[in-house]
């Protein structure tokens, strides 16, 4: 039974209203494919009687529910390789450099999906850093509003074909461990990252200031309002000499006041605006 355009219409301001995410209206196909799985499990048979089940009797549980299973959680490791050989050769040298007095980087992966993004970032870093960073104090919190995502992140496993998106053989057997047939994260990594629920539209950032903020392929998913209310969020969080990546495809409307791209910089990277 396909969706009728009450329950399209629903769903639409449900995700709107708990996430800040825009469903466009030729999006019912995505909508069936990912809400039947759902209410198959509940025993409602298909997404239809689940949301006229839901409008009788309303469920902040189920309601979570669909709102992740909406949400497109798409990620692999070293996401964007350009974005990364630049946080290798410029984003993170500077910032080094920066911060050479205090010895304390702080970082935030926001919207970390299953967790490959921050895994990524403590990977090269380790590469790279691991002298640069001894006697620092670095902290990287990543965050989502999934639940589930939040959970796979924490325990840093990953099936054969995600452990092969983005990875190398090579980097793999270094920070992987096989165990059956999911690889998982090394322990040193895996406690290095501080995973929190955060929904970027409704919570405060996780702490009060940033060095660096990945926001990466997130904001193509929201409307302009929650748009505008999570980067004057993460403006007011990033030190003035901090840096806001953003993913490839993405950038900042002309109108945003808050951020100034670094041209000097072949990918998507910001500093806030600092008014004198
Ligand atoms: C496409 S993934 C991007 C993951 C990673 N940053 C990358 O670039 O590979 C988008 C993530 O944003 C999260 N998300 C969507 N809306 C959100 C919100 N309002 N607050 C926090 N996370 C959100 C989703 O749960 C999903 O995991």
């Amino acid at each position: 039974m396909s969706v009728s355009t009450a329950s399209f219409e629903w769903i639409s301001s449900l995700l709107e209203k708990c996430a800040g995410n825009l469903l466009g209206s030729d999006k019912t196909y995505l909508v069936e494919a990912r809400l039947t799985p759902l209410a198959q499990a509940i025993g409602a048979g298909n997404v239809e009687a689940m949301v006229d089940r839901l409008r009788a009797t309303p469920d902040v549980d189920l309601e979570r529910q669909i709102v992740e299973a909406m949400l497109t959680h798409e990620s692999s490791f070293f996401r964007d390789s350009d974005t990364f050989d630049a946080l290798a050769s410029q984003i993170l040298p500077r910032l080094i450099e920066r911060r050479r007095d205090r010895r304390e980087l702080t970082i935030w992966s926001a919207a970390c999906a299953a967790g490959q993004e921050p895994y990524s970032l403590a990977m090269l870093m380790k590469e790279q850093f691991a002298g640069a960073f001894a006697g620092w104090t670095v902290r990287i919190v990543a965050t989502d509003l999934s639940r589930s995502m939040l959970d796979q992140a924490r325990t840093g496993s990953y099936n054969e074909i995600k452990s092969q998106r983005g990875l190398s053989p090579e980097r793999r057997e270094r920070f992987f461990r096989q165990e059956g047939r999911a690889w998982v994260i090394r322990e040193d990594l895996r406690e290095s990252i501080d995973f929190r629920e955060i929904n970027l539209c409704a919570d405060p950032p996780p702490l009060r200031q940033f060095d660096l903020v990945l926001l990466r392929n997130v904001l193509i998913y929201l409307t302009e309002p929650a748009r505008q209310k999570v980067l004057a969020r993460v403006a007011a969080c990033l030190a003035d000499d901090g840096c806001l990546l953003l993913g490839a495809t993405e950038s900042i409307s002309h109108e945003s006041r808050l951020f100034v791209r670094d041209t000097k910089s072949a990918v998507p990277c910001f500093r806030p605006t600092v008014i004198s």
